[in-house]
């Protein structure tokens, strides 16, 4: 097959089979994408599942409709409402890029991947889709569903990462001038449903007569991989403090770092030997127990230390929530699994 009509292939294939999503235009509508919709699904599907983004998409977009909306809403409702997300860095950039939007380019999004490029947690991946997506320009959009299409098209066997540039040239070369924006839709999907990475279901797949790895019998086998480097692991102290009126003592992260602007409960420093750190002195009581979340870059794991206070006592650090205000779900997921690790241990006190 020439590269027309793998990419008429593939558009035919598309506009039979688009999954329906609540940020997406279905093919033959005639409608354009909301640029503000469309950044806002990738900006939430970077290192997220579409499951998973699907109720915090209809979420954010109920309560800030428009970018303008976005940009104007205070800081804290907003982290509020991504934590469970993750990577928290998009949050706060979502919330620069919002304004930067509204403040320099009058509240419309740039149309070229180049002014994209300098929006505030906008990188290539995003600049693309945006671009393609959005307002139809040829941008090879290249995130790992297509990476792995492109592989097993063309039967590239360099392992990934080292292989990306001979995966972006074929995207390159496969992205047509005509709807570009469902061409990079169409091949998410078809590596999200048809070209998944195990088991890849190509008695039904649309390409199965142009697929180099299919031929040569590999295609499950691609892309290879370099060997992963382990993750280390850091260790820390986490602090939860319960005032008698049920108040639990939280504070602001500091925005530089790993959950930065994020609330939660009260942590030492992660490292190799961390120091004790607690917020205000008292006899902080060990339930031998230890909450453990994964990063991209290391394992963690928090001592967790727990104490049980009055109402006039007024700490270092950090603020005590009353009761009523107090919402373990709008907290980051590793501050979620200290609170219910610390509400069993007081449950059998
Ligand atoms: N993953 C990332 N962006 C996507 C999109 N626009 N549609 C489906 N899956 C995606």
């Amino acid at each position: 097959m020439r590269e027309e009509a793998i990419g008429a292939a593939i558009l035919a294939w598309y506009d039979a089979n688009a999954r329906q999503l609540p940020w997406r235009v279905p093919p033959g509508s005639g409608r354009r994408a909301d640029p503000y919709r469309v950044w806002l699904s990738e900006i939430m599907l970077q290192q997220t599942t579409v499951a998973a983004v699907k109720a915090y998409f209809e979420r954010f977009t109920a309560l800030w409709p428009t970018v303008a909306d976005l940009a104007a809403a205070d800081d804290a409702d907003v982290m509020g409402e991504w934590a469970g997300l993750g990577y928290y860095a998009r949050a706060r950039n979502l919330l620069k890029c919002a304004r930067v939007v509204v403040a320099e380019h009058g509240g419309a999004f740039p149309r070229t991947e180049a002014e994209l490029l300098t929006l505030p947690g906008i990188g290539p991946y995003t600049a693309a889709a945006i671009a393609s997506i959005a307002f139809d320009q040829p941008a090879p959009v290249m995130d790992g569903n297509i990476e792995r299409v492109m592989a097993r098209l063309f039967a590239v066997e360099e392992p990934l990462p080292g292989c990306k540039p001979i995966l972006k040239g074929h995207a390159t070369r496969l992205t047509p001038e005509t709807r570009p924006g469902d061409h990079a839709q169409a091949l998410m999907d078809l590596g999200a449903t048809i070209c998944t990475p195990k088991s890849p279901a190509c008695g039904i797949c649309p390409l199965i007569a142009a697929c180099a790895a299919r031929k040569a019998g590999i295609a499950a086998d691609l892309p290879k991989k370099a060997p992963k480097k382990t993750k280390p692991v850091r260790l820390g102290y986490i602090y939860l403090a319960r005032r008698n009126d049920g108040a639990m003592l939280l504070e602001t992260r500091p925005d530089k770092g790993l959950l930065g602007g994020m609330l939660g409960f009260p942590t030492s420093d992660w490292s190799d030997v961390p120091s004790e750190a607690p917020p205000f002195e008292a006899e902080w009581h060990d339930p031998e127990l230890e909450v453990r979340h994964t990063f991209t870059h290391f394992h963690l794991r928090l001592a967790i230390r727990l104490a049980d206070t009055q109402p006039d006592l007024v700490p270092e650090r950090g603020e005590f929530v009353p009761k009523p205000h107090f919402n373990p779900s709008s907290l980051p997921t590793l501050m979620r699994k200290a609170f219910d690790l610390a509400e069993g241990a007081w449950r059998h006190d």
